[in-house]
């Protein structure tokens, strides 16, 4: 009979109690615990991001080329959110029962309106959002890279959109606030909430 050295491992056969998935991550020292808290906590802030940006969006009234940014960046939060949020529970986490809990443990301060609520307030509130995304979702590739190939690849997804939200927003509150152009290479995402990387989508490339 020929060899089969994955036929079995720690978990014992029939098992549901843990899986195998999150074994192989302890193997490999990873805090499986530590991580999908993390998880829990940059997903609340792709939760609160997208409640934030409706608001902005909305004050970028006379901006259409803004709004439709604005746009982009808020439905892409909430593609990040649904990227995440069964990975959580692949792990054996959930989300908070109540989302008061959701929002206070988020990892990125609330996105709030500016008083007053100019457009480059606006625009500067938005860039702070992604640079704080920036920051969550690239601890989590670092976090996984090599060890845990699934939430790695979720997490390099959103970090490729976080820094292509970045960019746009620099360019955009450049030019607003500095009357200097600082192109970013934006030209355009195709339709609101296609989430090329998150999503899977075609992204621009003629
Ligand atoms: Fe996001
Ligand atoms: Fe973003």
């Amino acid at each position: 009979m020929a060899d089969k050295p994955h036929a079995s491992g720690r978990v014992k056969p029939g098992d549901v109690t843990t899986t195998v998935g999150r074994e192989v991550l302890e193997a490999r020292g990873i805090d499986v615990e530590m991580l999908r808290e993390k998880l829990v906590d940059a997903i609340g802030a792709e939760f609160t991001t997208y409640y934030y940006y409706s608001i902005l969006r909305m004050w970028l009234a006379g901006n259409e080329d803004y709004k439709e940014i604005c746009e982009d960046a808020r439905l892409e939060d909430r593609a990040h959110f649904e990227l995440v949020l069964p990975r959580v529970y692949e792990l054996g986490g959930q989300i908070p029962r109540d989302i008061r809990d959701f929002a206070d443990r988020a990892s990125c301060p609330d996105a709030y309106l500016p008083d007053p609520p100019t457009t480059a307030a606006i625009l500067e509130v938005l860039l702070e959002a992604e640079r704080c995304a920036i920051r969550t979702w690239s601890e989590i590739c670092d976090i996984t890279h090599g060890k845990d190939p699934r939430t790695y690849d979720m997490a390099s997804r959103i970090l490729q959109e976080e820094i292509e939200h970045e960019a746009w927003f620099v360019e955009l509150l450049s030019k607003e606030r500095d009357g200097v152009i600082r192109p970013s290479g934006h030209f355009r995402r195709g339709n609101p909430g296609d989430a090329p990387h998150s999503k899977n989508n075609p992204f621009y490339n003629p």
